[in-house]
């Protein structure tokens, strides 16, 4: 789940500047999806989460350590691009919830990213997903994304990159 973590963390750390939706409101009158979510955001978070996964490739095929998944280019570019894709598509139905850019919204907040992930994977690489993602691992990923989501949030806040502690 690496790739698909860190594109959340980096967006944190490097977002700002242009929103994608570019400041447009949808019919609604609030934002097609907020100031949350930058260009600047999503390239260097998805960049980031390839140049993690493609480096599982690399020590799996130069250590053979077997305890590392079977990352495949087409795995590592789904859960990197999918976990950002998640987290605007979560930040758009936000919006027309009425919720603020970086108001809570328990359990969507958390799970977005692997939504997406699982979402894109189905569509471009089905066998990696069902052969990888064993029911067990899909347990441990449910019960440890909310945790480590907390945990880097808290750290975050501490170091003043976000505002709020979630
Ligand atoms: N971020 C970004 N671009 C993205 C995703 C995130 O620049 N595509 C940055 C923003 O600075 C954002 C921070 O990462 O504030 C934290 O992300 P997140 O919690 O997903 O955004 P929120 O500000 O909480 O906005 P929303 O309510 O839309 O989720
Ligand atoms: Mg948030």
């Amino acid at each position: 789940m690496l790739p698909a973590y860190v594109p959340n963390t980096l967006a944190a750390l490097c977002g700002g500047g242009i929103p994608i939706d570019l400041g447009r409101e949808y019919s609604d009158g609030r934002r097609l999806l907020g100031d949350g979510k930058t260009y600047r955001g999503l390239l260097i978070g998805v960049l980031a989460g390839i140049a993690v996964g493609f480096f599982q490739i690399w020590l799996l095929r130069t250590y053979s350590w077997d305890v590392l998944p079977p990352q495949t280019f087409l795995s590592v570019i789904a859960l990197a691009v999918g976990a950002l894709l998640g987290d605007m598509t979560k930040s758009f139905f936000k919006r027309r919830l009425g919720k603020d850019r970086g108001e809570q919204w328990p359990v969507a907040d958390q799970y977005d990213l692997v939504a997406g992930a699982f979402l894109l994977l189905l569509i471009i690489d089905p066998s990696w997903l069902f052969t990888t993602i064993t029911l067990p691992i899909l347990i441990v990923i449910l019960i440890l994304t909310p945790v480590l989501h907390r945990m880097v949030n808290i750290i975050g806040y501490l170091c003043h990159i976000k505002d709020v502690p979630w």
